[in-house]
């Protein structure tokens, strides 16, 4: 596919953008955590993240606009993925663009966890080369093994 989208790390002045699409009704949905967050928990929150050597977070910048963000935290062993497209911005082709294009400069196993409901979002794993692993109830496991 050639989608040019790329991708940035995130700083505090995503603090507001993020914030929007943190507590879109999409998002929460899909996300283990469903209320809606506090403005200060979600500053303190990105604040810690950027000081955390163990978690990545980017944007995804489309034609030179934010589309998307993309994290991973380091669990041990693999980074788990998670990502959420701009509301305005979903169904255009971003997220398998950008968790592929995030996914293929961890060198390290990936895996995200995602709602069985979710089938945009299996794709986007699917694509970005993760296989179902594991299912729990509702949540689904995809992993990729290290890239050699
Ligand atoms: C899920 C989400 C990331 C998808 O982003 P997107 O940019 O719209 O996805 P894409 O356009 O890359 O589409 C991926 C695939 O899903 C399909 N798709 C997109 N929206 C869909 C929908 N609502 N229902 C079913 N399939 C859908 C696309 O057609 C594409 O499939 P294809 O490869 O067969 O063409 C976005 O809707 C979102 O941010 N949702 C809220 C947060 C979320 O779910 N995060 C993921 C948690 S694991």
């Amino acid at each position: 596919m050639n989608h040019a989208i790329q991708l940035r790390p995130v700083t505090m002045q995503d603090a507001t953008l993020l914030y929007g699409w943190r507590n879109d009704v999409l998002t929460r949905q899909a996300s283990h955590s469903i209320q809606e967050i506090p403005w200060e928990t979600h500053l303190n929150w990105l604040e810690e993240s950027l000081k955390n050597s163990q978690r990545v977070l980017n944007i995804a910048e489309y034609d030179h606009r934010a589309v998307g963000t993309v994290r991973a935290d380091w669990r041990g062993d693999a980074w788990m993925l998670s990502w959420t497209i701009a509301p305005e911005a979903r169904g255009a082709g971003h997220a398998k663009a950008m968790v592929a294009l995030f996914a293929a400069q961890m060198k390290e196993p990936v895996c995200a966890e995602v709602k069985s409901a979710n089938i945009a979002s299996i794709k986007t794993a699917e694509y970005a080369g993760m296989h179902l692993l594991q299912r729990d109830h509702d949540v689904l496991t995809f992993y990729r093994s290290a890239l050699s």
